[in-house]
C-alpha cells in the first residue's frame, strides 16, 4: 500500500511506516496548492495531511482509503464526502491540548500587560527609565474570564486560570460540564451575551463549523466592555475580521490576541501594525513534544489502518466520534 505525507513531520515515528507502506513524503517547504494535493492523493491508499490541505470532492481519488490529518481541527476536510465514499478519517486531538492552552495564556498575558509594545519600545532604544504610567495594562486579579467553547482546550485554559485570582470564569458551550467539573474549574455556564457583557477577557475555543462562522461580529463586539481583551487560538472565521478591525480602530482600549485568521495566510490589513492587536502565525500546538506526539498519533492511526484495527480517533461525517 502507498502512503503519502504532504509535509515532513517532526520526530522519528515516521520510520515505522516503512514496515507497512511504500512511503512518500512530499514537503515543498510550504503548503501544497490544490492541484498538487489532487496529484499526490491520486496515487495514495492512505494520506497524512495538515490543516492547510483543503480536501474536497476534487482531491478525493478512488484509490484513497484512509485520511489522517495532523490537526485537531477538521474544517479543511469535506467530511460528508469522505465518509460517504467509505474513506476512514482520523485526526490528532488530546496531545495538543496543553500546548494550545499554554499559548492562549501566553497571548492573553501578552495582551494584558502589553508585552509586544514594551519589547518594541526597548528594542527601538526608546527606554529612558521607569515611568509610573509607562505601559499600564490590565489586571488578572479580580477579572472575569469568558471562555467560548468548553471542550478539552477550553477546560485546560480555565484550569490554568486558577493561579491568577480571577473573580470568575464564565463559559458558553453547547454542552454543560458536569457540576463537579464546573466546581473544580470555578466556571459558570451562561448565554453568550452575558459572557460578552461581563468578561474582561474572552477566549475562543469552539470548532469552526457553519454555525460558528462569524459568531463574533460587530454586534457581539459592541456587547463587550470597551476595555476588554479578545483572544482567538481556535479558528479565524469564528471572528468577522472586518468588524474586528473596525472595532480596534474605534476602541483604543480594546485589545485582541490572534493566532488564527479568516483566510490564512492572508491577514486583514486592519489588524496589522496596530498597537492594540498581537498577531501570531498559527502556532498554538507548536512545542516539540506536542508536535512529535501529533506525528506519532498520525503514524499509529496509519498502522492501525494497515493492520485492519479500529482507529483510535475515527470520525463520523459531522466530526464526531465514529461509532
Ligand atoms: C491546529 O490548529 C489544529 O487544529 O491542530
Amino acid at each position: 500500500m502507498n502512503i503519502v505525507l504532504t509535509r515532513r513531520l517532526p520526530g522519528s515515528s515516521v520510520g515505522k511506516l516503512a514496515q507497512y507502506y511504500t512511503v512518500r513524503t512530499v514537503d515543498k517547504g510550504r503548503p501544497l496548492n490544490s492541484g498538487e494535493i489532487t496529484e499526490e492523493l491520486s496515487r495514495a491508499d492512505v494520506a497524512i495531511c495538515t490543516l492547510t490541505d483543503k480536501i474536497g470532492k476534487e482531491q478525493i481519488s478512488s484509490q484513497l482509503k484512509c485520511l489522517i490529518t495532523f490537526s485537531v481541527g477538521l474544517e479543511h476536510l469535506d467530511l460528508p464526502t469522505l465518509i460517504h465514499r467509505g474513506i476512514r478519517v482520523s485526526h490528532t486531538p488530546v496531545v495538543l491540548t496543553a500546548a494550545t492552552a499554554d499559548l492562549t495564556w501566553a497571548l492573553l498575558l501578552a495582551c494584558a500587560r502589553r508585552l509586544t509594545e514594551g519589547s518594541s519600545h526597548v528594542q527601538a532604544g526608546e527606554f529612558n527609565g521607569f515611568g509610573p504610567e509607562l505601559f499600564l495594562g490590565m489586571p488578572l486579579e479580580g477579572a472575569v474570564l469568558g471562555i467560548i467553547g468548553m471542550g478539552r482546550i477550553g477546560q485546560a485554559v480555565a484550569l490554568r486560570g486558577k493561579g491568577f485570582g480571577l473573580r470568575e470564569v464564565l463559559y458558553s458551550s453547547p454542552r454543560r460540564l458536569e457540576p463537579a467539573v464546573e466546581k473544580e474549574l470555578c466556571a459558570r455556564s451562561v448565554e453568550l451575551e452575558e459572557l460578552l457583557r461581563n468578561s474582561d477577557f474572552v477566549s475562543i475555543h469552539c470548532p469552526h463549523r457553519p454555525e460558528t462562522r462569524y459568531l463574533i461580529g460587530a454586534s457581539e463586539l459592541r456587547q463587550m466592555k470597551d476595555r476588554a481583551c479578545l483572544i482567538n487560538t481556535a479558528r479565524g472565521p469564528i471572528i468577522d475580521e472586518e468588524a474586528l478591525a473596525a472595532h480596534l480602530r474605534q476602541k483604543p482600549h480594546f485589545v485582541c490576541g490572534l493566532d488564527v485568521y479568516e483566510e490564512e495566510p492572508t491577514i486583514h490589513p486592519g489588524l496589522l501594525g496596530r498597537r492594540n492587536a498581537i498577531c501570531l502565525p498559527h502556532m498554538g500546538s507548536a512545542n516539540l513534544p506536542s508536535r512529535e506526539a501529533m506525528a506519532r498519533v498520525c503514524i499509529e492511526e496509519a498502522i492501525r489502518f494497515a493492520k485492519g484495527d479500529r482507529l483510535l480517533y475515527e470520525l463520523d461525517e459531522k466530526g464526531g466520534v465514529a461509532q
